[in-house]
Formats: structure tokens, sequence, C-alpha cells
């Protein structure tokens, strides 16, 4: 229970330090946003259950592995796209559910303008792909949408989060384990994780 997973490799600190520094370009802050959403992806999805799976080589008969525990991904648009398009290079099977959610830039609220989830949530493990986690408002509002239609089982994967929004996330969602690359100091008055990296919709998609 209140599980936050905060993972380290190098390839991951190198990347993410790039999308944090306010020099990067739009062309290098997409390609480091790849590096860092596939390792994150990596990391929540090593404990997948896996099943034999006999198979001939052209040699002989062997016993490989296959995974047997279906996933959905859930990006929350937009910025969530970010971390779709690298996770599903791993995962092409995995089906998409989405939701639109932008923050109201006076009063960081969420307000929902999309959403389409598969029909079969309650038998599939639902990772959440949103690469901020400020006050934890988008991913609230996008666990609720899904237990609503079903899911029990979800996982959030973030590239930076604040303490704040992991504690409003556990607060209502205990059971809902977080996968992020950084937990950072704390939000400042715009809601605005610090250090953070800035908005990360409009620096990934250059708007
Ligand atoms: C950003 C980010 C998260 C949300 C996090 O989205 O991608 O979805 O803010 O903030 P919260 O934890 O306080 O809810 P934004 O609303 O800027 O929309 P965008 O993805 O369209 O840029
Ligand atoms: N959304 C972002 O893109 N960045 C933040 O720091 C907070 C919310």
């Amino acid at each position: 229970m209140k599980v936050v997973n905060l993972v380290s490799h190098p390839l991951l600190q190198h990347s993410l330090t790039i999308l944090r520094d306010k020099n990067t370009t739009t062309e290098t802050f997409v390609r480091h946003s790849a590096v860092v959403s596939q390792i994150l992806i990596l990391e929540a999805t090593k404990n997948l259950k896996m099943e034999n799976h006999p198979i001939e080589t052209p040699i002989t008969q062997t016993n490989g592995l296959q995974i047997r525990e279906s996933l959905v991904f859930v990006p929350v648009l937009r910025a969530g796209i970010s971390m779709l398009i690298p996770a599903r290079e791993f995962l092409p099977w995995v089906s998409v559910g989405f939701i639109g959610l932008e923050r109201d830039e006076s009063t960081a609220k969420a307000r929902e303008y999309y959403q389409k989830f598969p029909h079969d949530l309650d038998r599939k493990h639902v990772l959440v792909l949103d690469p901020m986690l400020a006050t934890g408002g988008s991913l609230i509002n996008t666990i609720q949408a899904l237990q609503d239609k079903g899911a029990h089982k979800i996982s959030a994967v973030c590239i930076v989060a604040a303490p704040e929004g992991i504690d409003a996330l556990h607060k209502q969602f205990p059971a809902v384990d977080i996968f992020t690359a950084a937990i950072d100091s704390n939000l400042n008055n715009f809601k605005y994780i610090v250090p953070g990296l800035g908005d990360y919709g409009d620096r990934y998609f250059g708007t």
C-alpha cells in the first residue's frame, strides 16, 4: 500500500537533467523524453505475470515464457502522448484508453474534455501515463474515471512528482502504486513543480 517506486538509472538521470534544462530544444526534449519514459515503463512492467510457452527453435524444442497479464495504457492528454509513443515501441499489442484533462491556468484544477477506455478494464492492469504529478488533480480525476469503469489494478507512471501530488493521490487511492524518476521539492504559488521542468506539454509539443 502507498508504494512510490523512485526509479534510478544513469541513463534516466542523464536524460532527466536534459529535460529540466530550460535551454533544451524541442527536438532534444522529445528524444530524452522517450529515454526516460522507456526506462520507467520497463520498471513498471518488471513484475508482469508470465506463463510457460513451449516453442521450437531451429535446433530443438524448448520452454520459453510469454506475458500472461493484459495491460492497458492510459495516457493523460495531452502530455501523456509523449510517454505512449515510446511505450508502444516496446509493447505494440497493448490496448490504449484516452482521457483528456486540462488544468485551468488560474485555479490549477483539472477539467475533463475527453474519455475513451477499452471495455474490459476489470481484467486488465492499467498503466496511467502522465509526465507531471503536481497537485494530483489530473491523476485523481483519471483514476476515479477508470475505477468508475471497473478498473481495479492501476499504476501511475510519471516523470516528475511533487510530494503534494503523491500525498493527495495516495490519500484517495492508497493502492495505486507510483513509478517516477524524481520526487521534487514542492509546488510554487502557480502549482508548478519546483525545480521541475516547466510546462511539459508545451515543451514537448513546442507550443
Ligand atoms: C499537466 C500535466 C498533468 C497535469 C499535472 O497537464 O501533463 O496532466 O498538468 O498537474 P496536476 O497534478 O496539478 O493536475 P496540463 O493541464 O498542463 O495539460 P497538457 O497535458 O495539455 O499540457
Ligand atoms: N504541469 C506541468 O506541465 N508542469 C508542472 O510543473 C505542473 C503541472
